[in-house]
């Protein structure tokens, strides 16, 4: 993927240009700080596996890759975060009001770059995965400090705010090739599956993972009282007075009890059980890809599953 992956790359610094200074400034400062391209690697990886070879893939590649930037400009705001890819966030060095608006400016260059390819299918793509995202995060905001959520609830974000973009990448390598319908939808439930794996291990990751290997702050989803599966499972699994703990550190968010709220999550088995619905929902993204011809692209997509899973970083 090297030499696909540096076209994509030329393309995003192509496209990121602008004549405001600050625009170019802050883009420049979180696309170069990397990030595992993923979502890109997607639209390329089902666009080559069905034999697609125009130039609109690596497009499709970076406007993936710009959504997901300026939906991490505008979390990091909502979240309050001071650490991602490894640097101060934009919100952080920059202030809350240039990130907010550098992240609709990167939104709004994608959908400049996806009309280039002009074909209404691609547009209805995005603009359904960026409306679904938008409204992952605010149900998101709604279950804040709320140790009440059920799983489905906890999901339901995950799938919106997460999934949906996965799925919308892997989709639009299918749509490049013009896939039948049937294979376009087995593209899409790879990402959907894939996504949803990956959520999950996020939300792992925020309790067993380390700050350095992640380069975004552990503790994050804690002090911000987010109720992910790692703590809903602790809930259900604790004693009374374990329950009680977790559910206080949700209404207030209390990042200073980190370790204690870990001690808990780690004994009531917690994040294993959060470990095996990532792998479930992986297994399930691995058998979406039978129907793909077999190619290196398509293992390159089983081994995605693996990954995402068995992942520090
Ligand atoms: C971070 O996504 C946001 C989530 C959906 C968990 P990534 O982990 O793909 O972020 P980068 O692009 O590699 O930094
Ligand atoms: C990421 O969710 C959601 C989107 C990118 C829309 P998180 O808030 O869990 O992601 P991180 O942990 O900040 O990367
Ligand atoms: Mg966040
Ligand atoms: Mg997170």
């Amino acid at each position: 993927m090297a030499a696909e992956m540096r076209e994509v790359d030329r393309v995003i610094q192509d496209r990121l240009r602008s004549d405001v200074a600050l625009v170019n400034q802050i883009s420049h400062y979180i696309i170069s700080a990397g990030g595992k391209r993923i979502r890109p690697r997607l639209v390329l990886l089902f666009a080559n596996a069905l034999s697609f070879e125009g130039p609109e893939r690596h497009t499709l590649a970076a406007v993936v890759e710009f959504i997901h930037t300026a939906t991490l400009l505008h979390d990091d705001v909502v979240d309050e975060s001071s650490l991602r890819r490894g640097r101060q966030t934009a919100n952080a060095l920059f202030g809350n009001a240039a990130s907010v608006l550098v992240g609709d400016f990167l939104y709004s260059r994608a959908f400049q770059m996806m009309v280039s390819v002009d074909r209404m299918r691609i547009l209805e793509v995005l603009a359904d995965a960026t409306n679904v995202i938008a409204e992952g995060e605010v149900l998101q905001l709604m279950n804040m400090h709320d140790p009440d959520i059920s799983v489905e609830d906890y999901l339901r974000v995950i799938r919106y705010k997460t999934a949906k973009l996965f799925e919308a990448s892997a989709r639009l390598g299918a749509v490049l090739a013009h896939a039948q319908p049937a294979l376009e939808e087995a593209c899409a439930a790879y990402g959907r599956s894939l996504g949803t794996a990956f959520q999950l291990v996020d939300d792992l990751l925020d309790y067993e993972g380390d700050t350095h290997a992640l380069g975004k702050n552990v503790g994050d989803d804690l002090r911000e009282g987010k109720p992910t599966l790692p703590l809903l499972v602790a809930m259900e699994r604790g004693s009374e007075e374990e329950r009680a703990v977790i559910r206080h550190a949700i209404e207030h968010g209390e990042e200073a009890r980190l370790a204690e709220i870990v001690a808990i999550v780690r004994r009531t088995g917690a994040l294993e059980v959060t470990r095996e619905a990532a792998r479930a929902e992986a297994d399930k993204a691995r058998a979406c890809l039978h129907q793909l011809p077999a190619s290196t692209h398509r293992e390159a997509l089983l081994h995605l599953c693996v990954q995402s899973v068995d992942r520090s970083s």
